[in-house]
């Protein structure tokens, strides 16, 4: 078992490849541990294999945050808020980055590599691990993000 908070899950497709790799260097630079579920080389390769990879090490239990990147986030963003212990926020910016951890509690974010440059995108992977959750009255809207049980599909 890794440490949850010491340790980021990260994933890409061809596409994040190089973000992904940037990110990845920064938070060990930092001390922190990555998990990097791939994709590890340039060939084309389908962003849900690696998006349903790092839910995983989410969802187990392993860590606590989880990045994904791919060309626009979009695609992943997708596929992650598909598990219902997943909050993905797709983001362009540090306010989002802020708001999604103390409003959404998200534990996942998506970034587009073909959208956001790499300062930015270094920017808003500090402030979603630095900021808290503010629960309250958030809690409540968080916990009814998920359908009802037995809600059309
Ligand atoms: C790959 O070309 C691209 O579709 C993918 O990286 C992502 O942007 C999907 O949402």
């Amino acid at each position: 078992m890794t440490d949850q908070l010491t340790t980021i899950v990260i994933g890409s497709d061809h596409a994040g490849l190089g973000l992904k790799n940037v990110i990845k260097q920064t938070l060990l630079a930092q001390g922190l541990a990555v998990i990097d579920v791939g994709t590890e080389g340039p060939d084309s390769c389908d962003y849900p294999d690696f998006a349903h990879k790092a839910c995983a090490a989410v969802i187990g239990g392993d860590v606590r945050f989880g990045i994904l990147v791919c060309g626009t986030g979009i695609g992943m963003s997708m596929v992650a808020n598909r598990y219902a212990d997943i909050r993905c926020a797709l983001l362009h910016d540090t306010t989002g980055a802020r708001l999604t951890r103390a409003h959404n509690d998200a534990n996942m974010i998506a970034l587009g590599a073909r959208m956001t440059g790499e300062e930015v995108a270094l920017d808003i992977v500090k402030v979603f691990l630095n900021t808290p959750y503010e629960g309250g009255r958030h809690a409540r809207r968080v916990q009814k993000i998920n359908p009802a049980e037995g809600a059309k599909s």
